[in-house]
């Protein structure tokens, strides 16, 4: 692999010959002794190994071992040996933890800290969320928050800008050069050519699904390229109504970017896996997968999302629905990659209702995204899609047929229930059985009637 250049607790390191697919948390314990960094459970769901990645756009934390050294070039790692001073003062946050309380064995405790710290950075106040993605089996979390209020009001640490200020002098991006196993393209054009040539290679966007194949499935991958230097695919842009997403926009920035006209995706992508992973989760990775108990495509094909493809030159696009062809099967050919996603900027009528064992922090057992216009009391138009229900992400086409025209009413919606089961014949697995499934299909469709009407339906508005 060619140069990688990135900070590492203020200081430069310039890596030549590194193998691409070692993760961050594995280099930094194994070649820098930074023991610091801990692996709890090697895919994303403990937080034990949370570390500070500052680039352009801002500091994130991020779960170091998905995270592969080649997408770490022009960027600022800072792990938990670095978020106390120079001259060892503690940071606002290991202040407040020790004296909150906030550690008992101390395994989780440099991942809460790393990650405190960030959110103080980026002056979060939204603890229990930013928190979601770190597991602490003994202290409990009251002290913990206890501890992310108290620093709350404390100025932010001198060296905790430092890596802002320094991440602009290192050069970023691809390379544009490969070694025959990792690519690092600098533009889309770079990624188009290389990928027709090398069309058996993984791409890797976010790497929270690429790096459970190496962690945990003990997959060798001959040839890689990574798109986290690829600009051209992250941008977000509005034109007549319709937001088109690049595919290397991560869960985070699109979570931000629908926040207020589609408070319903952004509120579904707020239970999206903890902040550690949505930073790092792309939305094209999360198309690309073709994971039938993925968030992103339900919502998006409620919402009549379209998908850009591109392969080489050729560019094609269909509806995002058509993509899926079956279990884990996509219309995707080889050579061909996600370019972005399209999708109208508002919609009143979107909900989106997952349904999972954990709150955070936990994959859908059944994900229902409902996007009904009703007129003069009457349906105008029916998108509903599933996740969690069929072996893709899937429109319930009868039940949009049975609404279809009606008058929106509860009388409507009950006859219009028994055609879930036409639509879908559910598995049952370990998040839930088939019928459990499909009563809570058809519970969610009257969720949806109810809470159009006005009542409150979601867990969080009842009152203690
Ligand atoms: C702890 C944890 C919790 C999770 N929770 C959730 C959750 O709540 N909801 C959910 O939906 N998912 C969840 N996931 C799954 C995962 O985060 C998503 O599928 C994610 O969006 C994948 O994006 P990525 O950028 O990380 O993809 P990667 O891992 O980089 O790639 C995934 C697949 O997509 C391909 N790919 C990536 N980009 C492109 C592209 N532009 N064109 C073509 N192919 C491409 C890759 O080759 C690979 O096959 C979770 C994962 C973890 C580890
Ligand atoms: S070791 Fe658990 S999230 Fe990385
Ligand atoms: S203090 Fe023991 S796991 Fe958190």
């Amino acid at each position: 692999m060619d140069e990688i250049r990135f900070l590492l607790n203020g200081a430069e390191v310039r890596l030549r010959g590194a193998d691409p697919l070692r993760s961050l948390l594995d280099w930094l314990r194994e070649e820098r002794g930074l023991t610091g960094t801990k692996e709890g459970c090697n895919e994303g769901d403990c937080g034990a190994c949370s570390v500070m990645v500052t680039d352009g756009e801002g500091s994130r934390a991020l779960n170091a071992c998905l995270l592969y050294l080649p997408q770490l070039d022009g960027k600022a790692v800072r792990t938990v040996e670095g978020i106390a001073g120079p001259d060892g003062s503690l940071h606002p946050v290991q202040r407040a933890m020790v004296e909150m309380h906030g550690s008992q064995c101390g395994f989780c405790t440099p991942g809460f800290v790393v990650t405190m710290a960030v959110a103080h950075l980026n002056g979060a106040r939204d603890h229990d969320d930013q928190l979601a993605g770190n597991l602490c089996r003994c202290t409990g979390y009251a002290p913990i928050v206890r501890a992310a209020e108290m620093a709350e009001s404390a100025p932010v640490p001198e060296w905790m800008k430092a890596d802002r200020e320094a991440v602009g002098r290192l050069s970023a991006g691809g390379s544009g050069r490969g070694d025959g196993r990792a690519f690092r393209p600098a533009t889309a054009d770079a990624l188009a050519a290389w990928y027709l040539d090398n069309p058996d290679a993984t791409l890797i966007a976010g790497a929270t699904d690429v790096g459970l194949w190496v962690n945990k499935e003990l997959r060798d991958l001959p040839k890689v390229a990574f798109l986290a230097g690829l600009r051209e695919l992250q941008g977000i842009e509005e034109r007549d109504g319709i937001l088109r997403v690049g595919a290397g926009v991560t869960i985070a920035r699109l979570r931000a970017a629908v926040a207020d006209r589609l408070p319903a995706l952004a509120g579904l992508l707020r239970r999206y896996a903890s902040e550690q992973v949505r930073n790092a989760a792309t939305i094209g990775g999360n198309i690309a997968n073709g994971s039938p108990i993925g968030d992103g495509p339900p919502a998006l094909i409620a919402l009549g999302a379209t998908l850009h493809l591109r392969r080489g030159d050729e560019r094609r696009q269909m509806p995002l629905e058509a993509f899926f062809l079956d279990y884990r099967r996509q219309d995707r050919r080889p050579g061909e990659f996600v370019e972005a996603v399209s999708f109208p900027a508002a919609c009143a009528a979107l909900r989106c209702y997952k349904l999972s064992k954990r709150f955070d922090q936990d994959i859908s057992a059944v994900c229902g995204c409902f996007n009904v216009t009703v007129e003069a009391g009457r349906v105008r138009a029916a998108r509903i899609a599933f996740g969690g229900m069929a072996g893709i992400p899937k429109r319930a086409a009868h039940v949009e047929a049975a609404l279809a025209g009606r008058a929106w009413t509860a009388a409507t919606v009950a006859e219009a229930i028994p055609a879930f089961a036409q639509d879908f014949t559910p598995l049952t697995d370990m998040r839930a059985s088939a019928s459990y499934r499909l009563t809570a299909a058809g519970n969610m469709l009257w969720r949806y009637f109810h809470e159009g009407a006005g009542v409150a339906t979601d867990v969080l508005e009842v009152a203690p």
